[in-house]
């Protein structure tokens, strides 16, 4: 069965991607991915404190001289981590050389000088540039507007910096989702990632401590994702990165049929292991051929909300006719 698929203008030998992760934080870990089978992989991200961080540390080497190089540098930078830029770039290079497109991730919040970096990634060797934007409300409070321009600002500055393609990272968690997807797409984002995971922020009432962390995401969580998938697809010209809730084949085939153009995962790739790509793959050629499909491009999209315009899919008649469903089930209980 041929699986090829295309996104942000790259050919994949497969949809199935491995999103930003511990599971591809090392030319190791990316290779057994890639013997796995996986079509991409995305490497975690690069954070824009990360940048800022060795930006300043460079500033201030200069001052005091290159004497105390190896002391500010303990001093100032863990030096066991892979993450900062430059073992960041190394990695970039060392992956590149794995056999499929190895995407860059940058992650910030604020427009600036940081977005540049894009460029070194860019040198580095990265296929493309994944721009997680993750912007937490803060003080002081920016207006819907506001927020959301910065979205525009950042992703304008890092296509400034690069010609390879970019594609963003969003949370769901705006007024109007969609057209904040097209006004994303407007200003060139070449694909949208649909989602991102936000931190898991939580109280115990019991030791009176705050909690954070990220939990790994469970099937249940993916039906947001697709649906806005299925409502975008056809709307905007980016690619549809589908990201979240993926355990099974099933999972995989569903996103296709909304409309993903890939379909990435980490939880299950943490859960199982790098081989369970290959479980996810020979599940699809099976349901593929099960379901009598020639390939990919024969599911794309034939479940999208455009094809379900007459249906009570994705609109408010579905949703009406959810909750008398619903209230018909719970309510005699
Ligand atoms: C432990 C962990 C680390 C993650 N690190 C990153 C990261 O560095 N950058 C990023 O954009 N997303 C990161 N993510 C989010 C994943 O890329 C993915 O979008 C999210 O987990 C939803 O997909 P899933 O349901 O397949 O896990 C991380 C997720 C987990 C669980």
């Amino acid at each position: 069965m041929n699986l090829e698929t295309d996104y942000l203008g790259l050919k994949l030998r497969n949809p199935l991607v491995a999103s930003a992760g511990p599971m591809t934080q090392t030319a190791d870990r990316v290779q057994r991915l890639v013997e796995a089978g996986v079509g991409a992989v995305v490497l975690p991200s690069l954070f824009e404190e990360q940048i800022r961080a060795e930006a300043d540390r460079d500033e201030r080497l200069a001052e005091v001289g290159i004497d105390s190089f190896g002391e500010a540098m303990t001093y100032l930078i863990d030096p066991d981590s892979s993450l900062w830029p430059r073992p960041y770039l190394s990695l970039i290079e060392r992956a590149a050389g794995s056999g499929v497109p190895v995407i860059a991730s940058l992650n910030g919040s604020t427009p600036g000088g940081w977005t540049d970096y894009a460029r070194a990634m860019q040198d580095a060797g990265a296929a493309a540039i994944e721009l997680n934007i993750y912007y937490l409300p803060a003080d002081p409070p920016l207006s819907a507007r506001d927020a959301e321009q910065r979205y525009l600002d950042i992703l304008t500055m890092v296509k400034s910096a690069v010609s390879l393609p970019v594609a963003v990272k969003l949370t769901p968690y705006f007024s109007s989702f969609d057209e904040m997807a097209v006004r994303l797409d407007r200003a060139g984002a070449d694909g949208l990632v649909l989602f991102n995971r936000f931190m898991q922020t939580d109280i115990n009432p019991d030791t009176l401590t705050i909690s954070t962390g990220f939990k790994l995401s469970s099937p249940g969580e993916a039906t947001v994702a697709r649906s806005w998938i299925a409502r975008l697809r056809g709307q905007v010209r980016a690619s549809l990165a589908a990201s979240t809730g993926v355990e099974t084949a099933d999972d995989v085939a569903a996103y296709l049929l909304a409309g993903a153009d890939v379909v990435m995962t980490t939880s299950s790739l943490l859960r199982h292991g790098p081989a369970h790509a290959k479980v996810l793959l020979d599940g699809l050629t099976a349901w593929l051929e099960r379901k009598g499909f020639g390939g990919i491009g024969e599911v794309r999209g034939m479940l999208a909300a455009g094809a379900d315009a007459a249906g009570p899919g994705y609109g408010r008649s579905g949703y009406l006719s959810a909750v008398g469903q619903g209230t018909r089930v719970y309510g005699r209980r």
